[in-house]
């Protein structure tokens, strides 16, 4: 992992993370950090780096010419390309610029915790934007930044102390910092659960035993005390992450009844990007964060019943991914929508990537080819909808002779998906090369890789068997 921090004060960074266990890490090369110090990348000849807000107010802002130019130097030393011949003109970013992800540091962002240190853990670049001053000029803001983050909600000076916090978080995740492995996934937040009491030498302290559980070598025994003294703690101490875990245990229970069937629920659950609204025995109701789909699956119409009966009526634009056709019917008649597609589910469960074949170039597509991509796969999906996924930089593409050849892609709930290859260049075995692709990169980040096939789709459903896909025997019906 590659951490680049743009700041003003770089020595501040520098300092605070170069001791202890990160200290080591960068040594053995297991994360690297690079501080940039914005103030080098100003055109102002006094280097000034400062200015004040038009419209009057307090305080002065960091100017925008800066922040982009130290922004675009870094993506060019990640990208080994050479320096952008005016720094000064911000253009449209490349797909490769737009996968590098820039966390804005700022009290307004959406505050950082264990599962998003999860996720960030997963890149192999992070730039961190500092800020001071009263902010930033927003319109390098709207340019450059995919993420804003806070670390909680109080007022620092500056956005480096922050940024050390979220550095120390993300980097003990990576594989290799710590040196016994299992101590970042067995403590607290694991699971939503806190740490289970410790215990070391002497036996007997101060007339305090140490319990008799540790003593007695029964591994399993052991681990089911941890177990309910971490339930029983975090339900005292933490009420409300004991609320998320027993959702999450209950969902779990439900869903694995049908692993195949229902492993888009589980994905969305496993990274923690939706909320678990419902989970009981006979049924689970989720809303998915990225999508802002509602999935339900349910044991019987009564149990659909009483999870349809929590979602407002009124909620515009609504988008189900339901798992029982009583469902399906019951969404139609309650909110009035009628685009039902019903879809197979399939799941790569082996853990072993797939050889890529040989002979193609993938790339990212780029805006210049949205009406191609549209042409071809339109009217399944809003125009808005695909041009954000390629802003994303969840989109691949082959190209042929410079045209863009096939597409697919990864869909805002995380499933593999909009895979299409045009007319003139099939059977070349350019699905395959792409869905491959997909896979291995589903697997690098330790995900599952799966996809929704629409029914009748015989050319995608052998081509999933092919791949070694396993086919779930119920539906997913997408209804919007
Ligand atoms: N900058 C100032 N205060 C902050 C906070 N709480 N989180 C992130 N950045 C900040």
């Amino acid at each position: 992992m590659n951490f680049h921090v743009l700041t003003l004060f770089p020595e501040m960074v520098a300092q605070g993370l170069c001791t202890s266990i990160l200290g080591r890490a960068v040594q053995k090369g297991h994360i690297s950090l690079e501080t940039v110090n914005i103030r080098d990348y100003t055109t102002d000849r006094h280097g000034k780096v400062d200015d004040y807000p038009y419209g009057g107010g307090a305080g002065m802002l960091m100017q925008a010419q800066p922040v982009y130019a130290a922004w675009q130097a870094v993506v060019n030393k990640i990208l080994g390309k050479r320096p952008a011949p005016d720094p000064l003109l911000p253009n449209d970013k490349t797909g490769e610029e737009r996968r590098i992800r820039v966390i804005y540091v700022t009290p307004q962002g959406r505050i950082f915790d264990q599962g998003l240190a999860q996720e960030l853990a997963q890149e192999g670049d992070l730039i961190f934007l500092c800020g001071h001053y009263e902010g930033i000029d927003e319109r390098v803001l709207d340019t450059i930044v995919t993420d804003q983050v806070s670390i909680g909600d109080y007022v620092l000076t500056g956005g480096e102390l922050p940024a050390m916090v979220m550095i120390d978080c993300i980097s003990r995740l990576v594989p290799g910092v710590l040196q016994n492995e299992e101590s970042a996934e067995y403590e607290s937040f694991h699971d939503n659960l806190l740490e289970y009491p410790q215990y070391t030498r002497p036996e007997i302290w101060e007339g305090k035993s140490v319990p008799s559980v540790l003593l007695s070598g029964d591994h399993a025994k052991v681990d089911q005390w941890r177990l309910e003294q971490a339930e029983e703690r975090t339900r005292r101490r933490r009420p409300d992450l004991y609320e998320l875990h027993s959702r999450e245990k209950n969902a779990y229970a439900f869903l694995e009844k049908d692993r195949l069937g229902h492993m888009d629920m589980i994905e969305v659950i496993r990274k923690r990007q939706a909320e678990i609204l419902y989970a009981g025995e006979n049924g689970v109701l989720l809303r998915d964060l990225p999508s802002g789909a509602w999935m339900i699956s349910a044991a019987d119409m009564d149990m659909g019943e009483r999870l349809l009966s929590r979602i407002p009526r009124d909620c515009s634009d609504p988008l189900f991914a339901v798992h029982q056709p009583f469902l399906r019917d019951s969404i139609c008649r309650r909110f009035q929508v009628d685009e039902v597609n019903a879809c197979h589910q399939a799941v790569y469960t082996r853990k072993s990537p797939l050889p890529e074949p040989e002979g193609f170039q993938i790339c990212v597509p780029n805006e210049t080819e949205l009406d191609l991509i549209r042409e071809a796969y339109g009217p399944l999906e809003p125009e808005e909808y695909l041009l954000e996924r390629i802003r994303l930089g969840k989109m691949l593409a082959i190209r042929e002779q410079g045209n863009l050849a096939a597409f697919a892609g990864i869909h805002a709930e995380g499933s593999m998906g909009m895979l299409h290859v045009r007319k003139a260049y099939r059977r070349k075995g350019m699905a395959a090369a792409l869905e491959i692709r997909l896979i291995n990169m589903f697997l690098e980040k330790g995900d599952v890789p799966f996809c929704q096939i629409f029914e009748g789709n015989q050319a995608s459903l052998a081509l999933q068997k092919k791949l070694g896909l396993r086919l779930a025997s119920g539906r997913v019906y997408w209804i919007s």
